[in-house]
């Protein structure tokens, strides 16, 4: 039987091979090696992985999913760019490497995010035909990938995390976690089932699940932002403390976080139990609600 690693390691090879074909080296381009530097720098992949597992679920054919994966990967990328960027979080350390900005300067780390943010549209088209999908799932997954990451996705979600300060509800800080992060693990796992037409009952089992391992993905960066280790999550920690943002750490103290973040996952395995055959994506929810980096 395969184990989680075993799925994890099978699908990061698919989109590792992908993204290389996708955005291939060219040393002596400044912008591409700008990229690919951000890219291949050691990112989880967690975003891909679930959409991969969506579509495998239903169609027992992950790569039909493999321009969503991808996509959803570079849109995620690009945001990690800009999150780190001076006039935003102002991070010098990410995915274990110095960030883009610190690396190639602001301005091309500024247009090697946009160069990623577009490609992953394009790719979805010409390689979604290459890849058999339909007219209506290609225009239907780039809706879905634009809605999580514009203005009423990551965009407005880190519009309110700059505002975030001291003594903010949890419904405050739940709609900010919303927005900056579960948003694109929801759009992660409808591309799946889009990808692999999935029926009306997966889609609601895997909005359920997403949503949830949403919040409990950004509650547990918010803990290991306290307790990680520099080593382990390869980015600067404290960062929140620091700019005296309201989290739920300082809401409800690191016990009780976690046992909200255990208790988003356990809503989150109900939702997909019925479906997941092979157990893979419950376990992958437990692995989330412990890592550590
Ligand atoms: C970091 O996302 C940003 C958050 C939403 C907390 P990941 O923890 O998935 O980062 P990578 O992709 O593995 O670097
Ligand atoms: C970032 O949230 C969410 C994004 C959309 C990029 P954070 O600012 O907490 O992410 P890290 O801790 O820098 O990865
Ligand atoms: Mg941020
Ligand atoms: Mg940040
Ligand atoms: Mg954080």
């Amino acid at each position: 039987m395969k184990t989680l690693n075993d799925y994890i390691e099978m699908y990061s090879e698919k989109i590792n091979s992908t993204l290389e074909r996708y955005l291939p080296e060219n040393k002596s381009d400044k912008l591409d090696s700008a990229l690919r530097y951000s890219i291949f720098a050691g990112g989880k992949r967690i975003r891909p992985i679930i959409c991969l597992a969506f579509c495998d679920m239903v169609s027992n054919d992950a790569d039909k999913a493999l321009p969503f994966a991808c996509a959803l990967e570079m849109v995620h990328t690009y945001s990690l760019i800009f999150d780190d960027m001076p006039f935003m979080d102002n991070d010098s350390l990410r995915r274990g490497i110095p960030t883009n900005h610190v690396v190639f300067g602001e301005s091309t780390a500024a247009l090697a995010a946009m160069g990623l943010y577009g490609e992953a549209f394009s790719w979805i088209i010409s390689d979604g035909y290459e890849t058999g999908l339909s007219d209506k799932q290609i225009i239907e997954g780039i809706r879905i990938l634009l809605d999580a990451s514009g203005k009423n996705g990551i965009v407005r979600g880190q519009v309110l995390d700059l505002e975030n300060k001291p003594g903010l509800t949890e419904s405050e800080v739940l709609n900010i976690h919303n927005l900056k992060t579960a948003a694109m693990l929801k759009a992660s796992a409808l591309l799946g089932c889009l990808a692999a037409d999935a029926s009306d009952d997966v889609f609601k089992a895997a909005e359920i699940y997403s949503d949830n391992i949403g919040l409990a993905f950004q509650i547990r960066d918010d803990i290991l932002d306290v307790s990680g280790t520099i080593e382990d999550m390869g980015k600067t920690l404290g960062k929140d403390a620091a700019e005296e943002k309201t989290t739920f750490v300082n809401i409800y103290g690191l016990d009780q976080s976690q046992k909200l973040v255990e208790d988003y996952t356990q809503k989150a395995i109900e939702a997909v139990k019925p479906y997941d055959k092979n157990g893979f994506l419950q376990t992958l929810a437990v692995y989330l609600a412990s890592r550590n980096n």
